[in-house]
């Protein structure tokens, strides 16, 4: 499966790769309908994954090597396992039990059709019937029923959680769906939008995110964080307007929100420059510095969206350097360092309630989540003593593992552990960028601290310009900078 006690091992290999806070995806009891973001308890280990004690032995030896340790905060909703679920069902209509939950009746003549028409993130309508003829809200799969953020009993709960955790020592939080949580007065229908994703696209229109209110949450939130100096909260936002990104990080909210632009846009000049100028003026007039995703566990990971084989790997090599060049805080995704694809899975092995809930047309996102290849030339490449990993390992990932890797001068894992150690140098220094005049086809940037990122997607190998070659995504011997590959220098 994955445990934490692995993580624990692993963190000789995380310290030497250069990094230095991580984040850790729900670990809590939960019955793993949507991979662990469906928590039965917030406030324990699945025995899956270990335990208390076990956890507190990672976060000892995370710490003891410099090492943040950040975990998931679910707030949006609980599992149907959780015990005030079980209590809403047993309480009835009306009952206090049913009033953490957003309960209502249906409508049309015997209430059969659900309160209003929202669709559900994962397919579906947002709505579940119970035995007595209520209905319930889920945003996301019926085994994860959302939570009434206007009852105060709700919010108190999350903060006995976030404390629960800060207590034993956590440095922070990553925030699922944290543009979720409030919903309008009255619920009415939304506009209806072909995809009923996550991001917030069609602003006030889709009433199932970006509400105003729920930045009360966030306030409440920063609150407890502001009683345990030094740590933080991470919003996963998925709201694409800058203003109204924005203002998930004023003073008295976040310290910092994902920006998923870069992890969104297409290989192409355009798309990339967009999603630099974006995510830098989100955090313009906020305290917060930007911060950058390539790939996540809830998207095709970079070197499959970028075109897959060579020429993903290629690109993948390259937006390595423009993420790590790049004024802020970048999230690397297991595996990112290894330059790992998108996985294609057979039906049979399929776990994302997405596949469900589509009616078997979306795969969902499990390509994206097989276990990281160690060592070795077969399954499970020494990520399990069993054969049989959560999700099947393919053939043919030898030349991927750590240890294929480590020693290699030209591996993506050896490209991304000089990038990180450099970006701790003092040419990284400095909040801002400035635009610098670039050919066609081309983008460039330097750092106050003298750092030049030079990124070629124009189609045709490029002079090098004058300065000190720090590191290239491809070889630059010839003075010449391939296509689809990055440089930095210092000048
Ligand atoms: C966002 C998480 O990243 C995703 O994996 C999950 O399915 C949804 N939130 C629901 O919790």
């Amino acid at each position: 499966m994955g445990d934490l006690a692995g993580i624990r091992d692993r963190l000789p290999y995380l310290s030497d790769l250069g990094v230095d806070a991580l984040w850790i995806t729900p670990f809590y009891p939960s019955p793993m309908a949507d991979h662990g973001y469906d928590v039965a308890d917030p406030r324990d280990v699945e025995p899956v994954f270990g335990d208390l004690a076990g956890f507190d032995a990672l976060l000892a030896d995370a710490h003891a090597r410099g090492i943040k340790v950040t975990v998931d905060l679910v707030p949006n909703h609980s599992s149907h396992l959780h015990e005030w679920f079980v209590e809403a069902l047993a309480g009835g209509p009306g009952s206090p039990a049913r009033a953490r939950y957003v309960f209502r009746d249906g409508r049309g003549p015997d209430g059969a059709q659900p309160p209003n028409n929202w669709p559900s993130v994962f397919g579906g309508p947002a709505w579940t019937r119970v035995a007595d003829g209520q209905w319930y809200l889920h945003l996301f799969a019926p085994e994860q029923p959302d939570l009434d953020f206007t009852n105060p009993e709700v919010v108190t709960d999350l903060e006995t959680t976030m404390r629960f955790w800060l207590d034993r020592g956590v440095d922070g939080f990553r925030i699922d769906v944290a543009h979720g949580m409030a919903k309008p007065d009255g619920l009415p229908d939304m506009v209806p939008s072909a995809d009923t994703g996550l991001f917030a696209d069609d602003g006030p229109a889709d009433h199932r995110f970006d509400q105003d209110e729920v930045h009360l949450i966030h306030r409440r939130v920063r609150s407890v964080l502001d009683a345990y100096p030094g740590t933080m909260a991470v919003g996963e936002v998925w709201v694409s307007d800058d203003e109204r990104l924005s203002q998930y990080l004023r003073p008295d909210e976040l310290q910092l929100a994902f920006n998923f632009r870069l992890l969104t846009a297409e290989w192409d000049l355009e798309g990339l420059r967009t999603a630099v100028e974006h995510s830098l003026a989100t955090v313009a007039a906020t305290p917060a510095p930007a911060c950058w995703v390539l790939s996540n566990h809830d998207r095709p990971r970079h070197v499959t969206r970028y075109g897959g084989g060579e020429r993903g790997t290629r690109r993948a090599r390259a937006a390595a350097l423009l993420q790590l060049a790049l004024p802020g805080v970048a999230y690397v995704y297991n595996g990112d360092e290894l330059g790992m694809p998108d996985v294609d899975l057979p039906d049979a092995v399929l776990q994302d309630p997405i596949w469900e809930r589509s009616g078997r047309t979306e795969r969902g996102r499990d390509g994206c989540r097989v276990p990281v290849p160690w060592t070795g030339d077969q399954p499970p490449y020494g990520f399990s003593t069993s054969p049989d990993t959560w999700l099947p390992m393919p053939a043919g990932w030898g030349p991927l593992t750590v240890a294929a890797q480590a020693d290699d001068p030209h591996s993506m894992l050896t490209l991304y552990r000089e990038a990180l150690a450099l970006r701790r140098s003092a040419a990284f220094a400095g909040p801002s960028l400035e635009w610098l005049p670039a050919p066609d086809g081309c983008l460039a940037f330097r750092r106050p601290g003298g750092l030049v990122c030079l990124l070629n997607v124009s189609g045709a190998p490029l002079q090098v310009p004058e300065g000190k070659v720090l590191l290239a995504s491809a070889p630059v011997g010839d003075g010449r900078l391939p296509d689809d590959a990055a440089v930095w220098l210092h000048r």
